[in-house]
């Protein structure tokens, strides 16, 4: 078995390396080291003069860092890439690989609380550093701002109802754990109750980890950061995290302006490499059920 992939097998591999077209002696970052899969690939086509700055925000991931003089491990959130790529005197770079979201090992183990098959602790912190759990968020947040949540990250249908029965319930009943949770809400799920946790998980896991924020951060400085002719590679797995970066890359914002109203155009920052998200292959498919919605866009910086 290859190193880390118990841990995670990466998605996309072939993929990414590929259009990445790696410098031998370039300067890249893996903002989401997870179990290394992608980051062993991008040194394999490194020389001795090559580098790769790492980044995964999880002391667990932390736990498989690669030893060798060419990488160097940022344990903190690649919203700070810019900022740790300064320190480490490594701008400008050749190339930027995220595949985004939770590694298989953070959704496969119970007490991280990512996944509604399991019971612990609400946690869902990918920085168990960071203060605020799963379990925090619903008892602090107020009924309006859990409804946005629900309705924007996690597209619940009944996201009004589904907030005003965390908020009544809240004070009486602990919802600490995965299963206190379940049991809350039990009364109000709607259609197929497994789709509308997973949907429910997923709108908590952003908003606990700022998922949307984060990205937007790492692709506005990835046009900071990157040479001209440098690679942005990102893999998402959701429409949400998609969007974002399917606009950034084509025309350098987040949201599509209507005409009439935008005074100005930003200038343009990339040329799509990908002109459509490549998607994993059906042997990839048949071997790896994660890279079912994974989506690979690449693009070069001008
Ligand atoms: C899908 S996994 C990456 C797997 C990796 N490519 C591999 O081959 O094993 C995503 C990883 O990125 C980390 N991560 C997600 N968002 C992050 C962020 N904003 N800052 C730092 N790390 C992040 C997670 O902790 C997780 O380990």
């Amino acid at each position: 078995m290859e190193e880390g992939s118990a841990y995670h097998l990466p998605v996309l591999l072939q993929e990414v390396i590929t259009n990445l077209q790696i410098h031998p002696d370039g300067v890249y970052v893996d903002a989401t080291f997870g179990g290394g899969g992608h980051s062993r690939a991008i040194l394999e086509q490194l020389n001795e003069n090559g580098r790769l700055i790492v980044f995964d925000q999880d002391e667990d991931a932390y736990a498989n860092r690669i030893d060798d003089p060419r990488v160097t491990f940022v344990q903190q959130n690649f919203r700070h890439m810019q900022r740790f790529l300064k320190l480490y005197k490594s701008t400008p770079v050749d190339g930027i690989l995220a595949d985004l979201g939770v590694s298989s090992w953070q959704f496969d183990t119970a007490e991280r609380g990512f996944s509604t098959r399991f019971d612990g602790d609400l946690d869902m912190r990918m920085d168990k550093r960071a203060t605020q759990t799963a379990a925090a968020l619903l008892q602090s947040s107020t009924e309006k701002q859990l409804q946005l949540i629900f309705q924007e990250y996690g597209e619940v249908t009944n996201a009004r109802t589904l907030a005003k029965i965390i908020v009544q319930e809240r004070k009486a009943r602990p919802m600490r754990t995965i299963s206190e949770f379940k049991s809350v809400i039990q009364p109000i799920v709607k259609g197929n109750p497994q789709k509308y946790l997973a949907q429910v998980f997923q709108a908590l896991r952003i908003a606990v980890n700022d998922e949307l924020g984060a990205l937007k951060d790492i692709l506005t400085q990835s046009a900071e950061v990157l040479k001209p002719g440098g690679k942005l590679a990102i893999i998402t797995f959701h429409s949400l995290e998609d969007r974002l970066v399917k606009n950034f890359m084509k025309m350098g914002q987040f949201e599509v302006q209507d005409d009439a109203f935008s005074f100005e155009t930003p200038p343009k920052l990339f040329r799509l490499v990908t002109k459509k998200p490549v998607t994993a292959s059906p042997e990839e498919l048949k071997r790896n059920t994660r890279s079912r919605s994974a989506k690979l866009r690449v693009a070069e910086k001008l």
